[in-house]
Parts: structure tokens; C-alpha cells; sequence
């Protein structure tokens, strides 16, 4: 039954979610390429960026929660967390052209699970950078950086209501069930060398203008 009321909960939310095409339209009416979005590691400047990205992202996911986390507790997290600098978190981000944060990944070299050695512990992108690959980019990232660092498996634990649970499941993402059967938003991947293949670290717009003979210092 709880299954079932999460599937609802999932389309419900999911109608509130931009489409593929409109966001496409948009990028572009703004004068935006996805090849002006970039993906490169976070950094300590940018703290305030990202605690702001955080904040924003997270409101828009979860819209109905009352009192969500402000803008001085997402900075003192993750003020907190650069200052571990043991190698066992990186974060990704995805900046615009006029150097704004449009969206970030964190991984974390450790899960509470056995069978899972990495986590993909958070992956947010603004509302208006939703469905244009930049989920599935990010998250090659996230798996080569893993596979770097010799870790070949990685969990993500979400919420189960969450339409987002569309793209874990697009990216080949196994549903973590408990002992009784309930889904509770956690997804595996138990081969990241599959997922890295799946998820190619540039976008479709530079393969498309590279086979059109565009030099690459252009794209
Ligand atoms: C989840 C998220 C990072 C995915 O990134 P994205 O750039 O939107 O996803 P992509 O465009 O890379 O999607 C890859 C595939 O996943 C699937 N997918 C992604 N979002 C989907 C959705 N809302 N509904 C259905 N399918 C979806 C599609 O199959 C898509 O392929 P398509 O290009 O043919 O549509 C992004 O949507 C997001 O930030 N969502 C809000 C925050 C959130 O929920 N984070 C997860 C917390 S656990």
C-alpha cells in the first residue's frame, strides 16, 4: 500500500517538474549552449555559492516542506565540510558562462552498506537546468572520480515520493528494498564502470558541433 501511495506521490510531484523541451527553449532564449555550462571541482570560494545553490535547489525539490534549511546552516555545513580535507568527500559543480552555480553532485568514500562503497550523497540542479543531461553528466563525474579513487560500487539514499527517482532509475539504479519489501528511496549501482559508460562527461551539443568540422576552441 505504501508502495502504491509513493508511486502517486511521485506522478503528483512529477507534473511540477519542467519538461525536457520547455528547459531547452529556455536555455536558449536566454542565450545559453549546454557546452557554456561547465562542470569542474567545488572550491573553498565557493562556499557562499553553494550554500545559496543549496538552499535554492533544495526549497525547489521539496516545496512542501515547511521551515526548509536556511542560508546560515547550509553555509556553516558546508563551511564544516571543506575543512575535511582527508580525501573522503569531493563535490562537483555546474557553473554558467556568467560564472554562476547552476548545479552540484557531492560523493562521500563510505556508505553504511557492506555491498556499497561510495555514496552519491547529494545531486541538485536548479529547476530551469533539469532535463538537459546535466544530471547525467554530473553523475559521470561523480562515478570516474569513484573509480579513481578504486571504488567500484555507490548507493544514493533519496525519498521514495521523489519524481527523481526517474532519472536513478534511468541511470540503471537497483531499488534498495527493506527486509519487508518497502521501497524507501534508496537506489545501488554495483558496477560504476557500466554507469561511467552510460554517462558521458560532455554533453550532445559538442559531439554535434565536433562533427560538423567546428574547431573545439569554438564550442
Ligand atoms: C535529479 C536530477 C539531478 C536529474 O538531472 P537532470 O539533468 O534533470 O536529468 P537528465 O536530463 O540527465 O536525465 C537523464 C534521464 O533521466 C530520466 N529523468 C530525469 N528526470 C526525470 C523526471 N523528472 N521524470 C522522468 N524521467 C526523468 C530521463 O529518462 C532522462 O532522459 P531524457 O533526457 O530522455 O529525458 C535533477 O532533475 C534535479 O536536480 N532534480 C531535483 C533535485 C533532486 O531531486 N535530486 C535528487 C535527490 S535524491
Amino acid at each position: 500500500m505504501r508502495n502504491f501511495l509513493n508511486a502517486i506521490a511521485r506522478f503528483v510531484f512529477g507534473l511540477d517538474r519542467p519538461s525536457k523541451a520547455a528547459n531547452l527553449r529556455h536555455l536558449h532564449s536566454r542565450g545559453e549552449a549546454l557546452e557554456s555550462l561547465i562542470i569542474r571541482e567545488a572550491l573553498p570560494a565557493d562556499i557562499p555559492a553553494l550554500a545559496a545553490l543549496h538552499v535554492k535547489t533544495w526549497m525547489q525539490t521539496y516545496a512542501h516542506v515547511k521551515n526548509p534549511p536556511t542560508y546560515a546552516i547550509r553555509e556553516h555545513q558546508w563551511r564544516e565540510q571543506f575543512n575535511v580535507t582527508d580525501g573522503s568527500w569531493f563535490c562537483f559543480v555546474v557553473e554558467s558562462r556568467k560564472a554562476e552555480l547552476v548545479g552540484f553532485a557531492k560523493g562521500k568514500a563510505h556508505t553504511d552498506l557492506p555491498e556499497f562503497a561510495g555514496e552519491l550523497s547529494k545531486i541538485y540542479l536548479l529547476r530551469d537546468y533539469q532535463r538537459l543531461g546535466l544530471g547525467r553528466r554530473l553523475v559521470g563525474w561523480v562515478a570516474r572520480r569513484f573509480l579513481s579513487q578504486g571504488i567500484t560500487t555507490m548507493a544514493l539514499f533519496g525519498t521514495p515520493q521523489n519524481p527523481s527517482c526517474a532519472f536513478h532509475e534511468a541511470l540503471g539504479g537497483e531499488r534498495l528494498l527493506a527486509k519487508n519489501g518497502e521501497f524507501h528511496g534508496g537506489y545501488g549501482w554495483r558496477d560504476l564502470h557500466r554507469l561511467a559508460n552510460s554517462c558521458p562527461v560532455e554533453g550532445p551539443e559538442a559531439k554535434t558541433l565536433r562533427s560538423s568540422n567546428v574547431p573545439s576552441s569554438e564550442i
